[in-house]
């Protein structure tokens, strides 16, 4: 059991998308993102921001699963549009796996190919962001070290 336990990090800590993780993450996103991201990743601008190679989409893992767990509030530009409206958190709702599928099945969806995100990735956010009780701002997701950075390897 412990061996199996072991395997199963070590494969899940790798980032190659698996088929298993993309199935997984679209049946999350299918059920939880579209509403507000739409089916085509292409959000309902000017409510809505789109999916599709944004900084947030392809830059810090870290920073997507904090966003995830936390929410989000406006007002914040996304590909020159400002938006002001309220991402809900997912933190009570969701498991650290179905986070890092959902963000795998965005990160590599709707034009982006961006690496796969592992659920250790998710977990440790949730560890490092415990006490914090607010929604994310702009500023705060801008102030993001290596924001942008394409995820490590
Ligand atoms: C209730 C609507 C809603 C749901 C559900 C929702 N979002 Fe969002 N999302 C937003 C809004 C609105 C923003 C922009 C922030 C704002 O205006 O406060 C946003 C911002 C984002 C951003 C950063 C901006 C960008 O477009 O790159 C990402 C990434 C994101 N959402 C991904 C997701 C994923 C993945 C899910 C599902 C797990 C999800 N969202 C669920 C409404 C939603």
């Amino acid at each position: 059991m412990k061996k199996f336990l072991l395997m199963a990090v070590v494969l899940m800590t790798q980032t190659a998308r698996s088929e298993d993780q993309m199935e997984q993450g679209k049946a999350v996103y299918m059920q939880l993102c579209v509403a507000c991201h739409q089916p085509t990743g292409m959000g309902l601008p000017p409510v809505f921001p789109p999916l599709t190679q944004t900084e947030y989409v392809t830059g810090s893992p870290e920073r997507f699963a904090a966003m995830i767990l936390k929410g989000v509030m406006g007002p914040i530009t996304v590909k020159g549009q400002p938006y002001s409206n309220v991402m809900p958190p997912q933190e009570a709702m969701l498991t650290d796996e179905k986070i890092a599928a959902a963000i795998t099945y965005v990160r590599g969806s709707f034009g982006n190919t961006s690496p796969a995100v592992a659920p250790s990735v998710v977990a440790a956010a949730r560890a490092k962001f415990v006490e914090k009780k607010t929604m994310w701002s702009e500023a705060e997701l801008k102030a993001w070290p290596e924001g942008d950075a394409p995820a490590a390897k």
